[in-house]
């Protein structure tokens, strides 16, 4: 294998390494499809226990079969006691999308009432188990580090109001329940995303769905994929009022800065969810009667869809950026943006691991090496240090200035 007879896609773009039966993206034509059936029908008509029905099932519910599932979600959303030992010990410092990726991995070691499930159906249990559980974690969390006292859920609500009640303490009214619920419904699967794809490597491991879960939480965290959505608010918080947007943008464009909210691997028009995004932001903003962060975000879309810059590579709005004043207008705080959506994507995630399960052959690509070949071994005596010895320098926990400069040279290969 060399560079002259492999071609490297790099970040993967364009390969292909799995069927799936789940969501289906259009790119060009901008549109999704979960299961065969069109975002924008889902959107409109479907709860979310009823989409990750569909994403789990492969077929929509039929009443009696909705109300199991329903009920099977609902005696699921209590944390099992030792949890809220755990929960309480969180440093200070924890964010929230750390308490859930940490107590969603703390949940494997406790929540043991799916190992008697029969073979097959146990994976399916701690889906539906974790899918149910998310949500208390971070409405908890939230409360917790803002010294309340954490919220049971209810039985008789939905699960997207039943998560704004335990996040505020009151029934939603039903505009906000059906706000936050087409999010969750819009954002529970995309193709081959990558906190998908990295459930789906951890899956074909043969690890368990609790591990798949916490790998496809670390993965969404980043700023290029569902850190975008939080980053987006910010940029808005940053610009404060619609008159600022354009000295704004010339500043962020002169500085060669993205902009997040915009761009995609897979579409080349506009996402299908951001269209429905923005209509939403606009009403519950107007709802609300603070639209100042929606004229915000629709100045700044208008600048750079009529850029050049973003024109050229076409560069549209993703799902992220219409998502940020929506859930702002709904009064979720902005670190809870990037577990918002871990709540709504852990049906998509726990549905392509079971997927995965099903055909499974271990995912494992290659990459063309290109470091020194032949070294010769050199005993430690012959080898020079890339600086001076410092004998009196230490490097002491937690202050990794006072380490040995030499520690701290990176490896040439990486970029200064
Ligand atoms: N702002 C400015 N320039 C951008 C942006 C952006 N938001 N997105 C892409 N570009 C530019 C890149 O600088 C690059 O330009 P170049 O060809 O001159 O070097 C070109 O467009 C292609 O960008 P890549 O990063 O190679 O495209 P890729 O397909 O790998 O990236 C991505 C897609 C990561 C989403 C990118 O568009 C981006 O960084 N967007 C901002 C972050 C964001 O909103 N992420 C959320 C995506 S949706 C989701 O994951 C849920």
């Amino acid at each position: 294998m060399d560079s002259a007879t492999v071609e490297i896609k790099r970040g993967l773009e364009g390969v292909v390494f799995t069927e799936t039966h789940l969501s289906a993206i259009d790119g060009e034509a901008g549109q999704l499809t979960y299961c065969g059936y069109d975002i924008e029908d889902l959107a409109a008509q479907a709860t979310y226990e009823e989409t990750a029905f569909l994403l789990w099932y492969q077929r929509l519910p039929a009443t009696s079969e909705l109300e199991m599932l329903s009920n099977w979600l609902r005696s699921n959303r209590r944390l099992p006691k030792v949890v809220w030992g755990i929960m309480h010990s969180l440093p200070e410092s924890a964010t929230p999308m750390e308490a859930l990726r940490t107590i969603a991995s703390t949940l494997s070691m406790f929540d043991r009432a799916c190992i008697h499930e029969e073979v097959g159906g146990s994976s399916l249990c701690r889906s539906v188990s974790l899918t149910a559980k998310l949500p208390t974690i971070v409405a908890s969390f939230d409360r917790l580090r803002g010294d309340r006292p954490p919220i049971e859920p209810r039985d008789d609500l939905g699960h997207a109001a039943n998560f704004l009640y335990m996040l505020t303490g009151e029934e939603p009214d039903p505009a906000s329940a059906k706000a936050l619920e087409t999010y969750f419904v819009l954002l529970a699967d995309h193709g081959m995303n990558a906190s998908t794809f990295s459930a789906r490597v951890t899956a074909s491991t043969l690890g368990d769905v609790y591990s798949a879960v916490v790998t496809a939480l670390g993965t969404l965290k980043g700023p290029l994929h569902g850190g975008a959505s939080q980053a987006a608010m910010e940029q808005m918080i940053e610009i404060g009022s619609p008159r600022d947007v354009d000295e704004w943008f010339e500043k962020r464009m002169a500085r060669k800065e993205r902009i997040f909210g915009f761009g995609h691997r897979v579409y080349k028009v506009e996402d299908p969810r951001a269209k429905i995004l923005r209509e939403m932001a606009e009403t519950v903003a107007r709802r609300s009667g603070n639209t100042q962060w929606y004229e915000i975000a629709a100045r700044l879309e208008e600048r750079v869809l009529a850029h050049p810059y973003f024109d050229e590579r076409r560069i549209k709005t993703n799902v992220d950026y219409y998502t940020a004043p929506l859930l702002y207008a709904l009064g979720i705080p902005i670190d809870l943006f990037i577990p918002m959506f871990a709540i709504a994507r852990i049906a998509g995630w726990t549905a392509h691991v079971l997927e995965q399960q099903h055909d499974n052959r271990l995912i494992r690509p290659r990459a063309l090496y290109a470091g020194p070949r032949g070294v010769e071994w050199h005993e430690m005596l012959d080898r020079s240090p890339m600086v001076e010895a410092q004998p009196d320098a230490q490097c002491v926990a937690g202050r990794p200035a006072n380490c040995p400069a030499a520690l701290q040279v990176p490896p040439r290969f990486w970029p200064a």
